[in-house]
This record gives C-alpha cells, structure tokens and sequence, in this order.
C-alpha cells in the first residue's frame, strides 16, 4: 500500500491493505490496546490485516484513566500474556491510548517495541508524534513520563469518519497551533476557515505532522526549539488539570489549549512580539471554532498554582512559549503569576464579548 513518509517512520496512508502490517510477522508476540470506541470504530478497520494470534486488550476510555491504576491493569496484561522483549503493542486510539499505552510498552521489562496508530485528530497531528509518553498524577498532567519513540506511526485519516465533531474541534487547537507557531501560510490560509467541514483532511493532517517532525527533529528531548510546541499548553494544561478536577463538565485536551493560545497570545502582545491585529485575528478565528470557557474568579485562583507545576518552568519562574508574530514562536520567555491571571482576566473580559457582537 503506498503511504506518504511524512517524517522518519510516520506514515501516513489513504487505505489500508496486509502489506501495512506486514513487519509484525517478525515479533514473538502482537498485542493491542484500545478503549471501548476504538475497539468498536477502529479496531474492525484493521483486524484482519494483523497476525492471526494477536491480543486485545481495553480499557475505558478518557483522560480521567491516564494514570498509574490503568497502566497497572495493562501491565498486568502484558504479563498474562507472556510479553517478551520480542514483542510489540500496537496503540490503537487517542492520545490517551497513545501516550499511556507508549509508556507502558517504554517502561515493561525496560522497553519492547510498539506502533502509534492515532484514531483522533488530536493524535493523528500531535500526540503520536515525537515520542513524549506518560500519564497523569495526583491532578497533574502527563507528570510522570518518557521518552521513547514509537517503531512506527501509522496514520490513517479515515479514522476520523467516527469521531465527534466535538474531539475534531479539539484536535484542531494542535493543527492551528502548528501554523501559528511555524508556518505563517498555512495560519493565512485556516484563519479564513468558519467550519471544520471545509478542510480537507488528507492535506491538512499530513502538512501539520511535517510541522511538529521538523521541530522534533532539531531538538527531541526539548533542550531548545522543541519548547515552541507548547504554546498556549502552560496555562492550557493548567485549566485542563482544573477542570478536570473540580467540574462536572470536563475540558477536553485542545479546548483547554485553545484558552492558553489565546491567554499567551495576550502575553505575546504585552511583550511586544505581536501587534493588536495578529491577536484580534487570533481571537476572532478561535471564537469562531472554539467553545466559550467561563471562569470564576475561585476557577482563577486554584489555576495559578497549577501553572507554577508546569514542567516547562525551572528555578521557580514561570517559561511559556509565545508568539513572535503569526507564524514564529519564541521559548523560554518568563512571566510573573500576576501576569498570568491578567492574561486568564483578558480571556474572560473579551472573548465572550467578541461572541455578543
Ligand atoms: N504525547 C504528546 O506529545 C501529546 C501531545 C498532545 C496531547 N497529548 C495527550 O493526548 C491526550 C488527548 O488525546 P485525544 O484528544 O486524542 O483524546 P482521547 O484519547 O481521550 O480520545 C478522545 C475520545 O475519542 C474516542 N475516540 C478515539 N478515536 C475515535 C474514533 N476514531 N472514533 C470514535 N471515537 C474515537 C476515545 O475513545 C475518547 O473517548 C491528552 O492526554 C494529552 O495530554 C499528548
């Protein structure tokens, strides 16, 4: 089957035929992780296309089972099984499944070999790609970890045909981020964009792996320029771990990312690295895409020390990646905690506002 190479070992494919899974052949054992959906949406997509004696195994699905008791479960998996080093798990899902399941598969018997197969948007550009795998702990995002990259990314866009307008839209937060941080055009060309259904995914998912594989490439433990990629996730995350904690309506992963872009767009505009109209085009595509946050001023207050977490920040000051204008991004840039509410304060006052007019 003829797949595109968008990055060393992450391929990308229109279909899918027994030739994809052909280098399984080689593994003492083929083992399979999915959550409920993707073994009811996906997993029949590849079935069978992989060695007749392979195993499954689900757990359920949501970020909420990202942590220590579900890797346990599949640990214990493993071992039923009778995994040696000579073996391989594929990760068929989200990012939840990608980066538990990688951590998993990392840490076993000090490693074996397992394949990213993302079925979410979300995966497909950003989580599958560049080898940070974890889980979260004690209300802390993916706090504990590694790296380790995958022996393949298999993406397959016609996996998106059954996931939810809602997680496309959250997916979309990484894809947007991508060009504003890389690739000027690419931003020029989705800021005119009113509805996720005119994209054209074939296209779109490929060019926004290239983005992140280029950064990755150049720095993949996250020494330098592989921090640009976490814009908007230092106070994203930190609103992502809130909700999770504390609500009843949890955030998903890329709307709480697209509440950070705009937060450190703020900041971006504060230290003078964006002007008013880069930031007033960021507000009004968001607006467009993303669903309105609303914070109350305890919501605030219990986000900051979350920030202060942050695995980007070192010596006791808060780092962000920000804008330096649409399409480039600095890292490394430090902010005060007041500064951190009155960008969250900035969000609050002005994208419902936007949404009235
Ligand atoms: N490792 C990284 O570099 C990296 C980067 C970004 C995000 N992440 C992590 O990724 C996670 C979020 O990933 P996500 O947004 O993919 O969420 P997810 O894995 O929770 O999946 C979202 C939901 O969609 C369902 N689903 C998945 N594929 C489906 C399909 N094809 N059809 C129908 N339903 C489907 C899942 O069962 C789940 O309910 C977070 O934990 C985040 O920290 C990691």
């Amino acid at each position: 089957m003829k797949a595109v190479e968008v990055a060393p070992n992450v391929l990308v494919y229109k279909s899918l035929d027994h030739s994809v899974f052909d280098f399984l052949k080689n593994y003492s054992k083929v083992c399979l992780l999915a959550d409920e959906n993707t073994k009811k949406h996906c997993y029949p997509l590849i079935k069978d296309y992989l060695p007749a004696n392979h195993t499954v195994f689900q757990i359920e699905s949501g970020e909420e089972n990202k942590n220590l008791k579900t890797c346990e479960l599949i640990w214990q998996f493993l071992t039923d099984q009778s995994v040696d080093r000579k073996s391989i798990l594929i990760n068929l899902g989200g990012g939840v499944i990608g980066d538990m399941g990688g951590f998993c598969a990392a840490t076993f018997k000090r490693g074996i070999d397992f394949v990213q197969m993302p079925t979410t948007l979300l995966s497909q550009v950003d989580a599958s790609v560049g080898g940070k795998l974890g889980i979260d702990f004690k209300g802390f995002k993916n706090h504990i970890g590694v790296f380790k990259m995958p022996r393949k990314v298999i993406v397959y866009p016609n996996f998106l045909k059954t996931l939810s307008d809602r997680e496309l839209v959250s997916g979309y937060a990484e894809v947007v981020k991508h060009a504003l941080i890389k690739d000027k055009d690419h931003w020029k060309q989705l800021k005119k964009i009113e509805d996720l259904n005119q994209i054209e995914w074939d296209v779109v998912i490929p060019h926004s792996i290239e983005i992140k594989a280029d950064v990755v490439e150049e720095d993949p433990f996250e020494y330098g320029v592989r921090k640009i990629l976490n814009f908007g996730h230092t106070i994203g995350h930190a609103i992502e771990s809130h909700f999770l904690e504390t609500s009843n309506h949890k955030l998903l992963h890329g709307e709480a990312i697209a509440v950070g872009m705009i937060c450190e767009s703020y900041l971006s505009l504060k230290k003078d690295l964006i002007d008013e109209n880069v930031l007033n085009n960021i507000n009004s595509h968001f607006n467009s895409i993303f669903p309105i946050v609303s914070f109350t001023d305890e919501d605030i207050e219990q986000i900051l020390p979350l920030v202060i977490q942050d695995k980007k920040n070192s010596h006791g000051k808060i780092n962000l990646s920000i804008l330096k204008g649409a399409g480039t991004a600095i890292y490394d840039q430090e902010f005060s905690l007041e500064e951190i509410k009155e960008s969250i304060n900035y969000y609050r006052e002005n994208i419902p506002a936007l949404n009235k007019n």
